[in-house]
């Protein structure tokens, strides 16, 4: 996670759309000065991977074509099951310095010869024993690859490469004051994958990938009421299609939130039994799937504490450049926006 102080276009490779965002800093202030973005279809991407290479490179040069950004340099990102992050303690000796001042095999559930490890110290152990607190993230090789190659192909040069769920996090930072020490579960529900990152302090305590997103309320709605993709797709939004509107799909998608509701019980109980002292105070959602009607309500009254709704753009001015799509897409672009930001890190 090289950051600096240079404008980055942070691009993220969604299952549903390539987006792409160009941020400038003055003080403290973000600007966006470039905005695009590109759909992507339901092959491009299997659990957060790229597995057709050929759509992915169509849709990242088609969003450099239009984006205008000022920068070649990318800030790109890896996501699904493909990627682990996880709190561990290192021995004192592991240091930046070299590969990997540590065998990496005992914390990782990959062979470490299939992935690229990456870790970040945190400090002395909190647990009051020797070692180092540290974040460890690994990500498989190929997908790794398939990413960059997409940067590289479309002529950019890939600056850096962060896991999804800690741009979310990062999105996060900027732009909600969060108290230091409240434990948040930062939730990104996009179209096939949803990631729970669960961090304190600034650093994450638990990253978990989930496969569910929104193609799921957009499948039960076609399904159900016999919608063609699009028709479904609109009724979600709140359009009119026919005779049905939003309340007449309320149960149906209710019943599909209820499921995104137990995988993300089972993270936070899984949470509980890893951190037995920590409490999680708020969850905060993100990604276009959290925009179906009723999640948050859903969330509020199955967890009881405070849920509201991320806003990546609450430190960003949207410039003249880019137009009504960066406030349209909203949540949907907190990924693309903590990957820019890693332009401007401390
Ligand atoms: N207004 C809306 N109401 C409900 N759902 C929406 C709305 N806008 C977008 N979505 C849904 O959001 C999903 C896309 O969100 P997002 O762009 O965050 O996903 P992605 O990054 O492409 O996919 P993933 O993160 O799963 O790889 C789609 O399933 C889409 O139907
Ligand atoms: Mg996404």
């Amino acid at each position: 996670m090289l950051g600096g102080r240079k404008p980055l276009v942070g691009l993220d490779i969604g299952s549903s759309a390539v987006k792409a965002v160009e941020l400038t800093r003055t003080g403290d202030a973000y600007a966006i000065t470039g905005f695009a973005q590109a759909p992507l279809g339901s092959d491009a991407l299997i659990d957060g991977a790229i597995a057709n290479a050929a759509a992915v490179s169509r849709a990242v040069e088609s969003v450099f074509a239009s984006g205008r950004f000022k920068t070649r340099r990318v800030a790109a990102n890896v996501a699904g099951h493909g990627v682990i992050v996880k709190r561990v303690v290192l021995p004192d000796d592991a240091s930046r310095a070299g590969p990997l001042g540590f065998d990496a095999a005992p914390y990782l559930p990959f062979d470490v010869s299939e992935v690229d490890v990456d870790y970040a110290v945190i400090g002395p152990s909190g647990g009051g024993g020797p070692g180092v607190d540290a974040v460890l993230a690994a990500a498989r090789k190929a997908q790794v690859r398939a990413c960059l190659d997409a940067v590289t192909t479309a002529g950019r040069v890939p600056a850096v490469l962060d896991v999804g769920a800690l741009a979310l996090q990062n999105a996060f930072e900027v732009n909600h004051d969060s108290a230091p020490d409240a434990t948040v579960a930062l939730l990104d529900v996009g179209a096939a994958l949803t990631s729970v990152n669960i961090a304190r302090g600034g650093w994450p305590l638990l990253i978990r990938y989930v496969s569910f997103g929104g193609r799921r309320w957009t499948e039960i709605l076609q399904q159900e009421l016999r919608l063609e993709a699009d028709e479904a797709e609109g009724l979600k939004a709140g359009k009119q299609v026919g005779v049905l509107d939003v309340e007449t799909a309320a149960p149906l998608l209710d019943s599909v939130t209820d499921l995104l509701v137990s995988e993300v019980r089972r993270t936070f109980a899984f949470f509980t039994e890893s951190f037995p002292d920590e409490a999680i105070a708020s969850i905060y959602l993100a990604g276009g799937g959290s925009r179906t009607p009723g999640v948050a309500r859903k969330f509020q009254a199955a967890f009881g504490i405070e849920v509201r709704g991320m806003d990546p753009l609450r430190a960003v001015r949207v410039g003249s450049k880019a137009d009504a799509g960066v406030r349209g897409s909203g949540p949907a672009l907190a990924v693309a926006l903590g990957l820019a930001m890693r332009g401007f890190d401390a």
